[in-house]
């Protein structure tokens, strides 16, 4: 398994790849901190594709508090190890200095999507994400790219930016993986202690209990289901609710029809930790 460190290095050899035969490379953009979520992407890319790669690169444009780009768990050879078992062919961890030189100005700007929901809390994270990804799927050339549908916002994002901007990479949206007790894999939950981990697990009831509230009560008033979660959320002391909302999938904005499936999506502390998470809802 090479490491890759500059896009230099990795557009030569995804270059080399695609020259000597008909090779197809599949890309899983990460920040490292692999966990189970992480290796299902790894597996979706395996499965239509020749070769995978794996970017590890914690994204400084994407971080709008310099405690949580800080605190990032960065467990490098951890990752390396999980990648290698998983026959990933190379890894392209690029150093931030050959990513963002310093004289370094120009961004991808997404459009009207990154407002709502978490463009609200986090100004500027997704110009830093489509940036980065945007930088990444130009070193890599990949065929395929793979992500996770927990970050359902990003994973919308990401398809408008490649038509947008005729990129030739077929997206790929996997499900959430998530621990036996529901909560969502995530690289943050790391960091939560074991108190705030077991506080933890109001993420997916809440939503659980929005599904449950729906299927009970067919085409419900999305307020009342949305009231109903906050409720389960607001019992849970160490839970500091940051939005619960109900969208439209395709929009991720407020409903238009009152028919037709919802997307609940919200954004949870604990303590300094925020974890994100959504459920599609049956509304019909
Ligand atoms: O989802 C992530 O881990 C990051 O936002 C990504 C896509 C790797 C860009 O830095």
């Amino acid at each position: 398994m090479l490491i890759l460190d500059s896009p230099t290095a990795m557009r030569a050899w995804s270059q080399g790849r695609r020259t000597s035969s008909r090779t197809t490379i599949g890309l899983v953009p990460t920040m490292g901190a692999l966990h189970d979520g992480h290796l299902a992407l790894i597996d979706a890319a395996a499965q239509r594709c020749d070769l995978v790669v794996v970017s590890i690169f914690v994204n400084p444009l994407q971080f709008n508090r310099t405690d949580d780009f800080d605190l990032y768990p960065r467990p490098l050879d951890d990752d390396l190890a999980q990648c290698r078992a998983r026959d990933v062919a190379a890894i392209y961890a690029p150093t931030p200095d050959s990513m963002y030189p310093r004289d370094f100005e120009t961004n991808v700007c997404p459009g009207s999507l990154a407002d709502p929901l978490e463009g609200v809390g986090r100004p500027g994270h997704f110009r830093g994400v489509t940036t980065v990804v945007a930088k990444l799927f130009n070193a890599v050339a990949p065929d395929v790219a793979v992500f996770g549908r927990k970050d359902v916002q990003q994973l919308s994002l990401i398809e408008r930016m490649v038509a947008d901007l005729d990129m030739p990479i077929e997206i790929i949206g996997v499900d959430t993986v998530r621990e036996p007790d529901g909560l969502a894999m995530s690289s943050r939950n790391r960091r939560l202690t074991p108190e705030l981990r077991a506080a933890a697990v109001v993420v997916p009831r809440a939503l659980e209990a929005a599904v449950a509230a729906a299927r009970a009560r067919p085409r419900a008033d999305p307020e009342a289901l949305r009231r109903h979660a906050i409720e389960v959320i607001d019992a849970e002391p160490h839970a500091r609710l940051e939005y619960f909302e109900l969208v439209d999938p395709s929009t991720l904005r407020e409903p238009t029809r009152d028919d037709g499936p919802l997307l609940a999506v919200t954004a949870i502390w604990f303590d300094d930790v925020r974890l994100i998470d959504n459920r599609l809802i049956p509304h019909s």
